[in-house]
């Protein structure tokens, strides 16, 4: 190993993420003087078994958020243990962190400490080795780029619109280049506008960038969806269609669902397949995400039973990109996609193993980013590197949205005649 692969040292200090709270820039320094950095995102809607963001619970600063503890652990134990290694050996500094965590959750170190030093030595790496970041981590195989589902309407824990569903997304699964697909979203998100604004409806948005209107309820939002696609000159269902994440663990728990911000009342396990059975048959949906609660395996099986052949059934909450939890819904027969979140499980090989499992059993997958994100753009080329076929970034709207559709494109820009973009629900 050369001097020039080796750590020498981590730095790390707080930043602000998109809602204002604070979360952790990483920097990693090699004997040869080089730096790479990055920044961790942060969840609101997070599933109960996701691995641990720690927080200081000092109340005297940004109300108990601080990251100050994260911070004391990079630039302590863990530089401690990672310096003189040498960064292009993901796994093995991974695996190094994990150790020295010593916990299930990574509750000691915080997922958030560790993965900012994950990140920073992939990138790190990918300097080192003189090539772009997806091929650092995916080789020269890493050419398939990522079908966006762009969230242009926000409910649930990300605004306090009329929605109980978080996310209303639009998926234009019938452009021929990324370009062309964050084009065709851009255009119906601004027709979005314009029906609201006519209409007289507020047109903020929410965390992830997709409107927040106080719709009557939440098939309005699908019905305005439908309008603003074919407003702005497409097909609904062939040119662009609809996903959706409920997040269901968030009005759900034991089997009820309480869909009160829309005035729809309780329903029960039945009553919601029942509803989403309707949706399907009603407006061009390809995909539902967690549209049970991450308690209810029973509601997914059920709904992958019912509708597994005709859309995408993918686990967020429920799967947490823990290959565990994911084996269980295999098991089960419980979805046929996963969303993969890097910060869910705290370490990039981790992350690589959960799509990897995925994929040996022919499940789809989509790179996500969370509702409270900062600009760093890791999550484009993580998507490309692992051939996820599939991304979410939030509206084609708010700057650390952008970051990642922006970087997207640049990637099909270097790629040239290499990249591959298709459809992935073109089989469903
Ligand atoms: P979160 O939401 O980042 O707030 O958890 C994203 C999602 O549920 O997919
Ligand atoms: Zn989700």
């Amino acid at each position: 190993m050369s001097t020039s692969t080796r750590i020498a040292n981590l730095h790390a200090r707080e930043i602000l993420d998109s809602r204002g709270n604070p979360t952790l820039a990483v920097t990693l320094v090699l004997e040869s003087g080089l730096e790479a950095g990055a920044a961790v995102p942060s969840g609101a809607s997070t599933g109960t078994n996701e691995a641990v963001e720690l927080r200081d619970g000092d109340l005297a600063r940004y109300g108990g958020k601080g990251v100050l503890a994260a911070i004391r652990g990079v630039e302590g134990p863990i530089a401690s243990v990672l310096r003189g290694h040498d960064v292009c050996d993901q796994v093995a500094l991974d695996h190094a962190m994990i150790a020295l965590d010593g916990t299930p959750n990574k509750g000691r170190l915080g997922a958030n400490a560790i993965l900012g030093v994950s990140m920073a030595a992939a990138r790190a790496a990918s300097v080192v080795e003189g090539v772009p970041l997806y091929q650092q981590l995916g080789g020269e195989e890493a050419c398939l780029l990522p079908m966006p589902s762009m969230n242009v309407l926000n409910g649930g824990k990300h605004a306090d619109s009329g929605l109980d569903f978080q996310e209303f997304m639009i998926v234009p699964l019938g452009a021929p280049t990324f370009a062309e697909a964050l084009r065709y979203g851009a255009e119906t998100y601004a027709a979005i506008r314009s029906i609201l604004h006519k209409g007289g409806f507020k047109t903020a948005v929410g965390d992830e960038g997709g409107f927040a209107p106080a719709l009557e309820n939440n098939e309005a939002a699908c019905e305005l969806i439908v309008e603003a696609i074919e407003a702005a000159g497409y097909r609904p269902g062939e040119d662009i269609a609809i996903a959706l994440d409920p997040a269901a663990s968030s009005f759900g728990e034991g089997g009820i669902y309480n869909l009160a911000r829309a005035g729809q009342g309780r329903l029960d396990r039945t009553a919601m397949l029942a509803l989403y059975g309707r949706w399907i048959n009603s407006y061009p949906i390809v995909s539902i995400e967690d549209g049970f609660a991450e308690d209810d395996w029973q509601g997914f099986t059920e709904l992958t039973a019912a509708q597994g052949q005709r859309i995408q059934v993918m686990g967020d909450d429920i799967t947490v990109t823990n290959p565990n939890f994911i084996q269980n819904a295999i098991d089960l027969k419980a979805m046929n996609a996963v969303l993969i979140k890097l910060n869910q499980i705290g370490t990039v090989t981790e992350t690589v193993e959960a799509v990897a499992l995925c994929r040996k059993v022919g499940w789809r997958t989509m790179v996500s980013h969370r509702s409270g994100e900062t600009n760093d753009d890791f999550i484009a080329d993580f998507a490309v590197a692992c051939r996820a076929g599939q991304m979410k970034c939030g509206a084609p709207c708010r700057g650390e949205r952008l970051a990642k559709y922006n970087r997207v494109l640049d990637i099909e820009r270097a790629l040239g005649k290499r990249a591959i973009f298709t459809n992935p629900f073109a089989n469903a």
